[in-house]
């Protein structure tokens, strides 16, 4: 049975590679001095870091600061008696100020009162309006299903990417990026963008919620959806405390890959959204087969974490097939940590969830949307990686512990 399961792979393997030939995709494994990646130590001291700056450099940006000094957090409301006495509501603003100026973010925090503490869960970074996520709970979206993630035993947190930086081509006045980047000086084309600035907001609600003694600090994924999804790729790239990594819709610049792609592409994201990504990635409009790095690259960088890539039949803008493309490639960099990836080469069925492995997948039937099934999606996917047992995989699926 082992025999037949290192065989699978091994054909999985070359299946993966003959593919990634044909698409001219840059090699996780592969230094840029040429230099095969054999060993964790390798990755994680040399690789990891070579891919990271590329993202920085070329896409994402460089962000001026991690953690400031500042930083400070204000607990304004608990409310033990949320949702008819089923969550308590942490409602906490996280403050930080810089040479230009000072910022603020609101976080909202249900912790499920009956799960036993700390309990994992979920921190949407949201991109729609505020009404999506309304902690008086008066208002209720499928996009942020807080009642639904609670009673499935998780903690629900979510904040507005406006707080970090508002969705527009301001010449990066507003915003972290006012509060931040050094005064009076040209701005480098490495300078971050907006999604790295909202990523970075997601970190600092990171530096909250691993200091609440009710939270599962080491069991925590980031989900987003489109640009949100965008954003939590680069998030979970640069910020390694998130367990888990949750990408829905995110298409270009997401985790699709822009070589091959279709619906959007590079130079139509940098056209549209001229304050997404830093300048550099400019020179790669119409010329995505010259980055050095492809999507699927950015997905690795979350090994030896769990990722979820999740997409929409309808979604032909994102282009699920290159998001699922992205899902496949990446997944030798995890077969290095003697963990399983995706765990297959073909597009899956519509609703067919790939949940065994480190490598998370399912495409939704219908348009790009973040909705009750995908919340679902995620909290199976957990379900099976956080709590074994209580929802474990089907006696025909594979175990998810690393292969010896
Ligand atoms: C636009 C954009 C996408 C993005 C989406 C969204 O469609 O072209 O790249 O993902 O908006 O954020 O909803």
């Amino acid at each position: 049975m082992k025999k037949l399961f290192l065989f699978c792979l091994a054909v999985a393997a070359t299946m993966t590679l003959r593919a990634a030939d044909d698409l001219s995709l840059p090699d996780p494994l592969l230094t840029r001095a040429g230099e095969k990646v054999t060993t964790i130590d390798q990755w994680q001291k040399g690789r990891r870091q070579e891919i990271l700056e590329l993202f920085r450099e070329n896409i994402y940006g460089r962000a001026p600061i991690g953690r400031p000094d500042t930083l400070r957090f204000d607990v304004k409301e608990v409310d033990t008696h949320a949702m008819n006495g089923k969550a308590t509501l942490k409602r906490v603003e996280i403050h930080f100020s810089g040479p230009g100026g000072k910022g603020m973010i609101s976080l909202s925090v249900f912790i499920p009162n009956k799960a036993k503490k700390p309990v994992p869960g979920f921190l949407l970074i949201c991109n729609q309006d505020r009404d999506n996520i309304d902690p008086t709970r008066i208002k209720k979206s499928p996009y942020w299903p807080a009642e639904r993630i609670v009673e499935r035993g998780y903690v629900a947190a979510t904040f507005l990417n406006a707080d970090l930086d508002p969705d527009q081509h301001d010449g990066f006045k507003n915003g972290v990026h006012g509060i931040f980047d050094p005064q009076n000086s040209k701005r480098s084309p490495e300078a971050w963008g907006t999604i790295a600035a909202w990523a970075w907001g997601a970190s600092r609600v990171m530096d909250y919620l691993e200091t609440d003694k009710d939270i599962d600090k080491i069991r925590l994924g980031v989900v987003g959806h489109s640009r949100g999804g965008k954003t939590t790729l680069w998030c979970g790239a640069e910020d390694e405390r998130f367990a888990l990594v949750i990408s829905n819709n995110s298409g270009s610049t997401g985790a699709a890959l822009a070589r091959n792609k279709k619906g959007e592409q590079i130079k139509r994201i940098n056209t549209s959204f001229p304050h997404w990504f830093c300048e550099n990635y400019k020179k790669f409009n119409e010329k995505e087969n010259d980055l050095p790095v492809d999507q699927h690259e950015l997905l690795s960088l979350m090994a030896p974490r769990l990722v979820y890539v999740a997409s929409a039949t309808q979604d032909e803008w994102a282009d699920p097939k290159n998001e699922f493309l992205s899902c496949v490639h990446a997944e030798p960099v995890y077969r290095l940590f003697g963990l399983r990836g995706v765990e297959a080469t073909q597009m899956p069925n519509p609703e067919q969830p790939l949940h065994t492995g480190h490598i998370g997948h399912h495409i939704r039937i219908g348009k790009h949307d973040l909705t009750e099934y995908d919340w679902d999606r995620f909290m199976d996917f957990a379900d099976i990686h956080w709590k074994q047992g209580q929802q474990s995989p089907k006696s025909d699926t594979l175990p998810t512990t690393p292969q010896k």
